[in-house]
């Protein structure tokens, strides 16, 4: 896969997204220098104390002559170590303060960002893909704040610190213990170049075993219609296993490094004896300087053990960040055109489509060809034909769900490309084929886009869509929760909530998306008498399959493979004797006088 250029490095990035805590962050960095600055202490009074105290050729005078100073440096030694574990908790609280915030800001950020997209997203992006992104993926950020970025800098600057205070003990000895460093190097080069491909690989795994359990859950009910609970717990447990081969085969990357790190690690006090012991005899190192080699010889070493964790650690943010910054930095093709018409009025409704053809992104096929009809505001247009024909799609283009590829879709005579995207969508009442109802009141339901609206409003677009007898027989009413938590409610009542959440808003266009369908003909005649009652202007457009919905429409447009085959009232077309004359034929069940 290619990979996507993001206007800001990784870094950069965090940066970016530490704003404001930027000085807490600094300190913290520094603080982490300064503690292992001083864990220079410990050793450094110990070979003050060796040489003075214990070794030498007076050292016993020495010590009774000058008991304070002995005091003195062990109280020192006390008093450091208590200052650097001081030093060392309020450093972690500061970076675990800075990494928890900017997780806080991302993830709002992000949650923005995904709110915000266009649909040709949602139609690229799976669900479990992007919940994987909003969860793991940023923890690894949150990680790295908190601990690689930290380790890192522990690391450089405690085989820093202490080389430079092994130079200036004993040259001689300092060099034969870092020339150790080269080699490390070369090992976690090496490392890193074989590591991060798997990184990638397994933050894939994860995000396709997170599809794969959300899309169970959410689908549970076609599981269990089709009794495929075996089949798809072995399908889960597949892609769990895949993940688990792919995590292990990522440690046991490390695991054939490893054994060369820690030779390396483990020569060390080896060299230090050999070294170290010859300079010793030869005088070139004192006693003191030796215990101090010996005592600080874990700060060189430990990097180095540590080094492949770190490196696993930053493969996993480098993968994850990839992830993150995708959506991060990723911009809705449909937004407001900078030159956008401000329209804070009602519109009257006029929808006009002129010689409109579309075709989705993704898709080498033309959905909708040469598609021109007007609507005149208050006015009702039913769209029929099979299914597959585009109906769904064209309406989807009237609030600007997708974009034309050719032609223009115009709402009170202006493009809809220049109308600001919330003026328009908030003047179009939808309810779509899918209804979904969120995990609320049905009140809240219904309320959904005016959230403002009177209990009498809710009551009074109730009726209208036939929802208010069957919603009152509940046992709470209104107050009934629905959706995942609550109780069940029938297709029909889903689409009638439905219906009267779109006329909430006193929408000046009303589109329904085959939204009786599931209602029975005698609910479906009085939300169709209702609609023709509403105490607002409102043009309506109708995608409907039943005849007694379409036939006292104003104009009835036919859709075959995505064109206008017939266009006209009921009466109009029937005479026509084309699609829709079969139509009503066998709907009314006088086929055969149709075709004699
Ligand atoms: P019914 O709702 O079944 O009555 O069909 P419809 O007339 O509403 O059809 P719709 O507009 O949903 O689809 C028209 C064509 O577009 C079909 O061939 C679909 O396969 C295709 N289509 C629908 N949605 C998408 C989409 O999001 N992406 C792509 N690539 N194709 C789509
Ligand atoms: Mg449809």
């Amino acid at each position: 896969m290619q990979k996507k250029k993001f206007p800001r490095t990784k870094l950069q990035w965090i940066w970016d997204n530490i704003a404001g805590l930027r000085v807490v962050f600094i300190l913290a960095i520094v603080g982490t220098l300064f503690y292992n600055l001083l864990q220079l202490t410990v050793p450094f009074f110990s070979q003050m104390i060796v040489d003075r105290f214990l070794t030498g050729d007076n050292a016993a005078v020495h010590f009774q002559e000058n008991k304070g100073e002995f005091f003195t440096l062990i109280a020192a030694m006390i008093g450091f170590t208590l200052l650097r574990a001081l030093i060392v908790y309020i450093d972690c609280m500061a970076y675990e303060h800075v990494s928890q915030r900017a997780l806080f800001r991302i993830r709002n950020y992000l949650f923005e960002k995904i709110e915000r997209q266009d649909m040709h997203f949602y139609n690229e992006y799976r669900t479990g893909d992007l919940m994987t992104r909003l969860t793991g993926d940023l923890d690894a950020i949150r990680h790295n704040i908190a601990w690689v970025i930290r380790m890192i800098i522990e690391c450089f600057a405690l085989f820093t610190v202490v080389s430079i205070y092994f130079f200036s003990m004993n040259v001689k000895m300092a060099l034969c213990i870092v020339a150790m460093a080269p080699v490390i190097f070369l090992i976690v080069f090496t490392f890193r170049k074989k590591v991060a491909p798997m990184h990638a690989l397994l933050r894939e795994k994860h995000a396709q075993m997170n599809t794969a359990a959300q899309e169970n859950i959410s689908g549970n009910r076609v599981v269990k219609a089709f009794s495929r609970e075996d089949y798809e717990i072995e399908k889960f447990d597949q892609s769990n296993h895949d993940y688990a081969e792919t995590n292990k085969k990522t440690r046991l990357v490390w695991v054939k490094f490893f054994p060369f790190v820690e030779t390396c690690a483990n020569l060390l006090p080896v060299i230090l004896l050999w070294v170290g012991g010859t300079l010793l005899m030869k005088d070139e190192m004192t006693m003191g300087e030796y215990v101090a080699f010996s005592g600080l010889m874990w700060a060189i070493a430990n990097p180095m053990r540590l080094l492949g964790n770190i490196l696993n650690e930053f493969q996993r943010f480098s993968a994850a960040a990839d992830k993150v910054m995708e959506i991060y930095y990723s911009e809705p093709s449909i937004v407001d055109a900078p030159d956008a018409i401000d329209h804070p009025d009602r519109f009257k409704g006029k929808v006009e489509f002129r010689h409109v053809s579309f075709q989705y992104e993704d898709s080498g096929l033309p959905v909708l060809e040469d598609i021109s009809f007007t609507a005149a505001p208050g006015e009702t247009i039913a769209i029929m034909g099979e299914t597959g024909c585009g109906k769904t799609s064209l309406i989807q283009l009237i609030p600007r769900f997708y974009e034309p590829t050719k032609g223009q879709v115009l709402v009170d005579d202006m493009d809809v490309s220049k109308l600001k995207l919330q003026q328009l969508r908030t003047s179009i009442g939808m309810a779509t084929q899918d209804v979904l109802l969120y995990s609320d009141t049905i009140d809240g339901n219904i309320a959904y886009g005016d959230l403002n609206i009177s209990k009498e409003n809710v009551l009074k677009v109730s009726r209208y869509a036939a929802a208010d007898e069957f919603i009152s027989k509940m046992p709470d009413g209104y107050n009934t929760i629905v959706g995942e938590r609550g109780v069940g409610l029938s297709g029909g009542q889903k689409q009638r909530i439905s219906l009267a959440r779109a006329l909430a808003i006193r929408p000046s266009i009303l589109i329904l998306d085959d939204t009786t369908s599931a209602v029975d003909m005698e609910t479906e005649k009085q939300i169709q008498k209702s609609l023709s009652e509403l105490d607002f202007p409102c043009t309506k457009i109708i995608i409907a399959q039943r005849i007694s919905t379409t036939k006292t429409a104003d104009h009835i447009l036919i859709l075959q493979h995505g064109k206008i085959t017939e266009q006209g009232t009921h009466n109009e077309l029937i005479r026509k004797g084309g699609y829709y004359a079969d139509l009503v034929a066998l709907q009314t069940g006088k086929e055969e006088m149709v075709h004699g």
